[in-house]
């Protein structure tokens, strides 16, 4: 630690939107003259980004908050900020004021561009600040990030939804769709890929939407394009397309693409058409099983991963075993699996057969079995190939080994090696678990244009 110096912790809850958010809240933390703190005691701020799109998100924030009492007892200067999604909610900004008086500031989604003014206010008044904005005004500017990693860098590229899924709170929190300019994306990524970037991920709620709300004509597709063409960028994905609106062109244009990642995250929800439906998801399972079979049409060996929703409100057995079916019929290679979780202004917190939790339990528990038996599946088949791993460092789990990540987004582990980091590396796969593959790194002569061979493309 330096001799005066003023430090700053942030704890971040929820999705990558929130993580490029709280980069972006580093950024200007620095730029007042703070510091990272390695450890939550040395802090000077600490500032909160929460989540709310399920129950248990909620729950850890106010635990947090809760537990940070001591340490503003300790020390009375200490700033304690909760912003993002949950403060969206009026009842969870006035109980977090009323009962818990360590925070001195509140802010929310709308508002991050102002933190650095309330902050000073603070700090000038010695009072408490609440500053939510009710709705957008138009896009967060563009903020310096502080990325903590050197390669991979996330590209905020839509903000909001339009969709309003009827489970869902964050057409509430985050506001209408709003697209960046694409000048102003391809510029932030040129800065990025000068500075060493390999692979960046696009962030919108709903990418596919990208470009509707500009006045220029230009869609996702469009963008990847422009994107695709920049020297020295190595990787792109993008987070999260809605399987509604994922068109041809799209298909095509990732198919065309040489740097374009051949990964689909498409969240299905639900396999059965009378709760997509009550979800308000907008397609069908048939029009979903069409979309995945033009994809592989397109891309034989394309990665698909999804999300589910399971104990929605009225959903029966029959519903259930259609969601079991569609696992069957898609083999996804990942499925982030949820419990249905009521969140207060959603429709379908107020629709009447919300399912017990002990039956919401015991069918993720089935879809669970079953999806983790299907990764494991798919991951075995890859014993013996060659993929190509951009490394990311120590893994997190094992840090005598280095970890990273193939174009279709698998983790993969091996032993370390010098000068790797941050690298594009051949490694061949030796051993498969259901999210994790092991593997060695072979012959670095071993060029792009020969692994991308090997790759079949
Ligand atoms: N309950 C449970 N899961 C939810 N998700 C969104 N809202 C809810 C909710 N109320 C899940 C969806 C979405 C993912 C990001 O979170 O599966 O795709
Ligand atoms: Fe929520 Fe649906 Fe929008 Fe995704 S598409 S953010 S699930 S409303």
């Amino acid at each position: 630690m330096i001799d005066n110096a003023k430090y700053y912790y942030i704890i971040t809850y929820g999705c990558q939107m929130n993580v490029h958010d709280s980069e972006k809240l580093a950024g200007m933390l620095e730029k007042m003259g703070y510091h990272p703190a390695e450890r939550i005691e040395e802090a000077d701020i600490i500032l909160i980004n929460t989540c709310i799109i399920r129950e248990n998100a909620e729950l850890k924030v106010f635990g947090k908050v809760g537990s940070l009492k001591q340490l503003k007892k300790k020390n009375p200067d200490l700033i304690i900020g909760v912003g993002g999604c949950m403060m969206q909610s009026e009842e969870a900004v006035q109980q977090l004021y009323e009962k818990y008086p360590q925070v001195d500031l509140i802010f929310g989604t709308h508002n991050i561009h102002h933190v650095p003014e309330l902050i000073n206010r603070i700090k000038e008044e010695r009072g408490r600040v609440v500053e939510v904005w009710d709705k957008e005004e138009g896009l967060i500017p563009d903020l310096p990030s502080r990325r903590e990693d050197k390669y991979k860098a996330w590209v905020s590229i839509i903000q909001g939804c339009n969709n309003f899924c009827a489970y869902c709170i964050v057409p509430y929190t985050r506001g209408r769709e709003r697209s960046r300019p694409p000048e102003d994306i391809v510029t932030e990524v040129e800065r990025l890929v000068e500075k060493g970037v390999k692979e960046i991920t696009l962030l919108g709620q709903n990418v596919n939407s990208y470009g509707k709300d500009l006045e220029e004509k230009v869609d996702f597709a469009d963008l990847l394009v422009r994107l695709d063409e920049i020297e020295g960028l190595a990787r792109i994905r993008y987070m999260t397309s809605h399987p509604r609106d994922f068109s041809q062109k799209l298909i095509n244009t990732i198919k065309d693409g040489k740097s374009i990642c051949e990964h689909f995250h498409l969240p299905i929800q639900s396999g059965s058409n009378r709760i997509l439906k009550k979800m308000n998801r907008g397609y069908t399972r048939e029009g979903y099983l069409n979309l995945i079979k033009r994809i592989k049409e397109a891309i034989p060996d394309a990665s698909i991963t999804t999300d589910f929703i399971v104990g929605f409100p009225g959903e029966t057995e029959e519903d259930f075993a259609e969601t079991m079916d569609i696992v069957k019929r898609v083999r996804f290679d990942m499925a982030f699996t949820f419990i249905y979780s009521p969140r207060t202004g959603t429709p379908a917190a107020k629709m009447p057969e919300q399912i017990p939790e002990d039956r919401k339990k015991e069918r993720l528990e089935r879809l669970m079995e079953l999806q983790n038996r299907i990764s494991l599946e798919n991951n075995q088949k890859l014993i013996g190939e060659v993929l190509e791993v951009l490394v990311d460092g120590e893994s997190k789990n094992n840090p005598e080994m280095y970890s990273g990540r193939d174009r279709k987004n698998k983790l993969v582990i091996f032993s370390k090696k010098e000068g790797i980091k941050g690298e594009i590396v051949p490694v061949k796969i030796n051993k498969a678990q259901s999210f994790t593959l092991f593997g060695e790194v072979i012959d670095l002569s071993v060029t792009r244009k020969t692994l991308s061979t090997i790759e079949g493309r």
